[in-house]
């Protein structure tokens, strides 16, 4: 796919956003980006980011100076320009968001800040490309829409698992048809985390205040993007309703009491995250998506990734398929890796050198980039808008609002007013 028809794609899919930004940019326009939040994540990213020659970063912002500092000299090794550093405060960040030398602002925050810096920012005129998730509450996910609506300015998600190569070439093996209509998923966060939801005293870290007080799927865009983009959600089809039911929280406290001692608090607070929650989706046309999350347990890191169609299936966890058109119709596994070379997705094929020598998720995060500063420098939406980055995140708090009334189904809101009817599918899109 050209520039040209990825612009239209974007516009398309986000009819609701004004296309009149869409711009004679070039990809050699330079684009000056801020961060916020120059953590862990947010020093890995900016690593990834200043590796585009086209790429400036004026300012950076961290409430804890040294964070900010150290980022800021990442930025002066790379670039030869120090940027200006916003620390110091937690309202900070709307200083920097109104410079008006930033083009886009990249969040890396807690959770609980991600919404109100991106509507800060589209406020400021800026894109927001925001960690995941997006927005924990629904009234964050209607900010989100309602600003980008009002400004015209696009927010994407920085959803990075929709950039791995697997997925990438099963969308385009989705688009070819080979696995006929896709009728159920299954995918998962399960990851044991328990390490960092303290910090060296056993004092909770912003993750534990989360898993503190709330029981449901609290991170649920890396399973859910890859599958919402192969199932067309918003384009074509949309969740209509969530279920999710959580088992009893252990394995944090026995965690806490191993770690720091059973008489520490950390081993004596009431931990309300379950160790393992189960989300359904249904759609509008009736085919379903199963969520896990999983922080809390002994095990190893597993996204899951069954796609399931009528003419075949493919499981991550094992990077196995079985397709009716191929192994002459036998009902066996195969591995995956000769298929994701043959379906090669655009993307990977134009940017795998730059993308694998750059690190970050084997290389999703290059090619994420790339799509964001696309996306900016023609203001328009690319192929993760923000319909995409309410809809994936809202699970955070529906399934809080379903495993507190017992498994009971909530209604999914449609936050595309109904262009979900009239949106295209993504297309397989190139660089
Ligand atoms: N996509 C991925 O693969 C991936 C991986 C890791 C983390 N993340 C996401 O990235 C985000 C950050 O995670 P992390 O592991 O870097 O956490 P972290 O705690 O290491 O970093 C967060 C940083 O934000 C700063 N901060 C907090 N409030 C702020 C404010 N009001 N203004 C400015 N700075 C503020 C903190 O001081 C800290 O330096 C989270 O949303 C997380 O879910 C995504």
């Amino acid at each position: 796919m050209n520039r040209r028809s990825f612009l239209k794609t974007g516009a398309a899919a986000t009819a609701a956003l004004a296309t009149n930004f869409v711009t004679a940019a070039q990809s050699h326009d330079l684009v000056r980006c801020g961060m916020i939040g120059t953590g862990g994540r947010g020093t890995s990213l900016l690593q990834t980011l200043l590796l585009f020659s086209q790429v400036e970063v004026p300012a950076v912002c961290d409430v804890v100076r040294e964070r900010a500092e150290q980022a800021a000299s990442l930025v002066e090794k790379k670039k030869n320009r120090r940027p200006t550093v916003y620390a110091g405060s937690e309202s900070v960040w709307e200083e920097m968001v109104n410079r008006t030398d930033l083009d886009a602002v990249i969040i890396a925050t807690p959770w609980e800040w991600h919404a109100r810096m991106a509507v800060g920012a589209m406020r400021a005129g800026k894109c927001p490309g925001v960690e995941v998730p997006a927005a924990i509450t629904l009234e964050e996910c209607r900010d989100l829409v309602q600003t980008s609506e009002q400004t015209g300015i696009p927010c994407m998600m920085l959803e990075n698992v929709c950039y791995y190569e697997n997925v990438l070439a099963l969308l385009r093996m989705i688009r070819e048809g080979l696995f006929g209509e896709i009728q159920h998923c299954e995918a998962g966060y399960q990851h044991d985390c328990r390490s960092i939801m303290f910090d060296e005293t056993g004092q909770l870290t912003w993750r534990g205040q989360h898993v503190l007080t709330k029981n449901g799927n609290l991170y649920p865009t890396h399973p859910l993007g890859p599958i919402a983009q192969w199932m067309n959600i918003n384009r074509g089809d949309r969740f209509v309703s969530l279920t999710s039911v959580s088992t009893p929280a252990r394995g944090l406290q026995e965690y806490a009491g191993k770690r720091f001692g059973a008489d520490h608090p950390a081993a004596k607070h009431r931990y309300a995250l379950g160790d393992v929650n189960t989300t359904l989706l249904v759609t509008a046309s009736g085919r379903t998506v199963t969520l896990y999350f999983n922080l809390m347990t002994h095990r190893p890191y597993d996204l899951i990734l069954r796609l399931e169609g009528v003419k075949g299936i493919y499981l991550g966890t094992t990077d196995r398929i079985c397709l009716e058109t191929e192994n002459n119709g036998a009902h066996e596994w195969e591995p995956f890796a000769p298929y994701q070379k043959r379906f090669e997705h655009p993307l990977w094929a134009t940017l795998r050198a730059p993308a694998l020598s750059s690190g970050g998720h084997g290389g999703a995060e290059y090619l994420m980039f790339h799509d964001f500063l696309k996306s900016v420098r023609a203001k328009a939406s690319g192929p993760q808008d923000v319909y995409d980055a309410v809809t994936w995140s809202a699970v955070f708090p529906l399934s809080i609002q379903s495993v507190a009334k017992g498994g009971q189904p909530v209604e999914f809101p449609d936050f595309t007013a109904n262009r979900w009817k009239t949106n295209p599918p993504l297309p397989v899109y190139g660089a």
